[in-house]
């Protein structure tokens, strides 16, 4: 079987050459006819589905050249080995970081989180200390940082967002303080869409030398994101929000700040000598990489980006953003439609309540139209309180959707007013 990445053939196009219909062909799933009707996946904020380069890397791996990682000084281990460190100089120019070494790979952006909060926040917090997050996070981003306030006797901080789901910088700039330690945001609200002006936040909390972790689980999919023009000090992302596998993601830390922190669990390959006295640690990234990796996993996230990079975030940006405009205005036109969160600046992702149905109900039913979309409050509790609803539905767009999914998203959204209005079969 070959390996040539067939999506190279979208390589490098100006966008009004891209072929969207033939990308989407590049996505097997999408092929499915739930109840009969076409599959209309709008729930990408959750997880995002595989192209077939994806799914073949993965495959191809297990079948060719499975082998533990960093260990064997065997053929297939050293093939093994040299894949998954080619997947770390992927990301590094995927991310534009400075070194190779600052790129860890973790499950996910959950495990990147609690790791800075164990490994660089915990020694460091004394009682009332303060931790800064904003009001739109998901829970992986507000719990870790509970976890250690509880820990160290810290307090957390939140920025508040104005009605439009947007940060407000004036409070940001007010909270700021020499009792802040660190400041964790998201780079794209899984709830919302808002993309916070974090550029302007960073260098705001780098001015009174404070780290800054950018949350970029969502943001990563939808455009350029260059960590060396941001400064942040940590970044993270999931590989399956990112047409990756599941239970592989990456964190980015600062050198400086890599070194100056303690390992965040204990086991082989993240030490250089052990004996029952003491272990001495490995050199970064090793450091941070405890036991037999996700192998499989950063294969399939390293040919993922692959496929990412020869579609272009630039083109992926525009085409999202028209899917975007196009949805927005479909779905303001549906009756009893409230969308939550219009910032100014957003990506594909729209929140929204119907006067006549709970956001449940509303899956439910559009589940049986063949639409895909998620219903709840999304991880992010605190917001829906903020915004005062129980729940929201949410339709989040990649570049894979087409204007057909939304026509029928909206269409599935007038017969459930139709249902909860009692007007069916009058
Ligand atoms: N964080 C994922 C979402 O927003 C699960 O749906």
């Amino acid at each position: 079987m070959s390996l040539i990445d067939r999506s190279a053939e979208h390589s490098s196009l100006p966008f009004s050459k891209v072929d969207w219909p033939a990308i989407r062909r590049d996505f097997p799933l999408l092929t499915q006819q739930p109840y009969g009707k076409p599959l209309a996946y709008l729930d990408n904020a959750a997880t995002t589905q595989k192209p077939n380069i994806v799914i073949d890397s993965v495959a191809h791996f297990y079948r060719f050249d499975n082998a533990n990682v960093h260990r064997g000084v065997y053929q297939l281990s050293e093939r093994a080995t040299a894949a998954f460190e080619a997947a770390r100089d992927k990301i590094k120019y995927f991310l534009n970081a400075p070194l190779r070494e600052e790129i860890i790979f973790v499950r996910g952006a959950t495990e990147a989180i609690n790791l800075v909060a164990q490994s660089y926040a915990r020694p460091r917090l004394k009682p009332f200390d303060e931790i800064l997050i904003s009001a739109m996070e998901h829970h992986s981003n507000i719990v870790p940082w509970q976890m250690v306030c509880k820990q160290t006797g810290a307090q957390l901080k939140v920025i508040p967002i104005n009605d439009n789901g947007e940060i407000m910088l004036d409070s940001y700039r007010a909270l700021l303080s020499e009792k802040t330690k660190i400041v964790a945001i998201t780079h794209l609200s899984n709830a919302l869409g808002s993309i916070p002006p974090v550029q302007k936040m960073i260098t705001m909390a780098h001015a009174r030398e404070i780290p800054v972790l950018l949350d970029g689980a969502q943001a990563a999919a939808h455009f350029k994101v260059d960590l060396q023009t941001l400064d942040c000090d940590f970044y993270t992302f999931s590989g399956h929000k990112i047409y990756g596998p599941t239970g592989v993601g990456m964190l980015y830390g600062k050198k400086s700040y890599l070194e100056a922190m303690e390992p965040y669990q204990g086991g082989g390959e993240m030490i250089s000598r052990v004996s029952f006295e003491s272990s001495d640690y490995n050199s970064l990234p090793y450091k941070f990489e405890a036991g037999t990796p996700n192998i499989a996993g950063v294969v399939g996230l390293a040919a993922a980006l692959g496929y990412i990079n020869t579609i272009g975030l630039d083109n992926i940006r525009q085409r999202e953003q028209q899917l975007l405009n196009y949805a927005t205005q479909a779905l303001e036109q549906t009756a009893g439609l409230r969308i939550i969160g219009m910032a100014k600046h957003k990506a594909s992702i729209i929140s929204f309540v119907l006067d006549s149905a709970h956001p449940h109900d509303i899956s439910t039913i559009l589940d049986q139209q063949g639409v895909a979309i998620r219903a709840g409050h999304h991880c992010a509790m605190p917001l829906m309180t903020r915004f005062n609803v129980p729940a929201t539905a949410r339709a989040s767009f990649s570049f894979y959707n087409n204007e057909s999914d939304i026509e029928q998203l909206v269409q599935s959204l007038q017969l459930v007013n139709q249902i909860f209005s009692g007007k069916m079969g009058e």
